[in-house]
């Protein structure tokens, strides 16, 4: 593990009973670096983030943080992690500037720091015409600032997000997100967002998980290009109907451009595409990593067609994602495993009896209660 390392997952799994939240996840995020986590409702996300930051145990599985291990180094990898979890756990009855003293004096930072840290914070949150409110009175977008500020209190290298900005409105979004790419310059964060947006817009790298495990991870770009489905969709005009036709070379007929479209360097497949008589339309895939925009423009300028249409679609990191974690969407509404991508017959294994259940097991329906009170509990 190299020292830049900030963040390590290896063979993580975690098991609820017969069901794995957690299989098998392994990655790293080294320092500096800004990762969107992303996955679809109740892929893991929470459960790795709820490990990192040592609030729950995996089954099996190592973690550490910036070197530090989450099982034997609790205390190393709470002083370097400021963490937002999902469902902030908040003192309700206190005022918001109570609430960050708090915050702050459980970091153990000095008065002074807190002061010139809760400037920084208060306004990086929007928070200052807020400082004197109970938080019970405050909207969920408030609860989430204050969430968020006090992860920021202590000044951490690595910040590990859950959900940051689902309660925001639009304008704190996008102020949150030019703050993230500030810090993100020279510190670690791990954000998990269903926003994809968000994560073009902040992060260089992310993680997908899906039911469990992780299915894709590196650069945005390498990600969207996975799939390597790049087409390109171009149109010549057929027909110049009554306007006079302005081609240098004669209108071109269909078998004409389609047989020359094909014969391009680099083109794997040629599909016509319904028009009207006025343009005959291709949709074009190619091979992986060329750009064929060039030679498509140069052919038709030395036929002396005319151009109508050339585009070339690269999938979004949106189509990326739904292609990479249809299972789960599929297993939520009870239709048929995808054959390509079947993995339910491993998620569940029905047949282990497992010796680590954990109580939380036992009663899947008030989870999310057990976590709050888990995560207030050990703060
Ligand atoms: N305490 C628990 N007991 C039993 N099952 C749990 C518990 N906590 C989480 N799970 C299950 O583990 C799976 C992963 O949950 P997790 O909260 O990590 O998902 P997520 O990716 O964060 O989802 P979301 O996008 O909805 O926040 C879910 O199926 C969830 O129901
Ligand atoms: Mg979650």
């Amino acid at each position: 593990m190299s020292t830049d390392v900030m963040i390590y997952a290896s063979g993580l799994t975690k098991r609820y009973g017969s069901f794995k939240a957690l299989d098998d996840v392994s990655f790293e995020v080294a320092k500096g670096e800004v990762v969107g986590f992303l996955g679809p409702n109740g892929a893991g996300k929470s459960t790795t983030m709820r490990i990192l930051t040592c609030f729950i145990s995996p089954t099996s599985g190592t973690a550490k943080v910036r070197g530090h291990d989450v099982f034997d180094d609790t205390l190393a990898v709470r002083a370097s992690i400021g963490y937002l979890p999902q469902r902030a756990p908040l003192y309700l009855e206190m005022t918001v500037y109570e609430y960050l003293e708090f915050a702050a004096r459980v970091r153990n930072l000095d008065p002074v720091t807190f002061k010139k840290r809760a400037r920084q914070v208060i306004e990086i949150c929007g928070l200052a015409q807020s400082l004197s409110k109970e938080i019970r009175h405050l909207s969920h977008g408030y609860r989430q600032r204050v969430g968020l500020a006090q992860a920021l209190i202590h000044d951490p290298p690595i910040l590990i997000l859950d959900e940051p900005t689902s309660d925001l409105d639009p304008n704190e979004r996008s102020e949150f997100l030019n703050y993230l790419k500030q810090i993100g310059k020279d510190r670690t964060v791990l954000l998990s967002t269903h926003n994809l947006k968000e994560v073009e817009a902040a992060c260089a790298r992310a993680i997908i998980v899906s039911r469990g495990r992780v299915v894709a991870d590196g650069p945005l770009d390498e990600i969207r290009a996975k799939s390597g489905r790049v087409r390109y969709i171009v149109s010549v005009q057929e027909s110049a109907g009554d306007a006079p036709y302005r081609g240098k070379g004669p209108l071109p007929r269909q078998s004409e451009v389609e047989d020359a479209l094909s014969k391009l360097p680099g083109v794997t497949k040629v599909v016509e595409l319904p028009t009207d008589e006025r343009a005959h339309s291709y949709e074009l895939a190619g091979e992986d990593g060329i750009d064929l925009r060039p030679e498509i423009f140069r052919l038709v300028a030395d036929k002396g067609w005319v151009l109508l249409e050339l585009h070339r679609d690269t999938q979004t990191l949106e189509d990326v994602f739904r292609q990479l974690t249809i299972g789960d969407a599929r297993r939520n509404r009870q239709l048929g495993p995808v054959k390509e991508d079947d993995r339910d017959a491993d998620h569940y294994d029905e047949d282990e009896e497992d010796e680590d259940d954990e109580e939380e097991s036992d009663d899947d329906s008030d989870s999310d209660d057990d976590d709050g009170d888990d995560e207030r509990n050990e703060r």
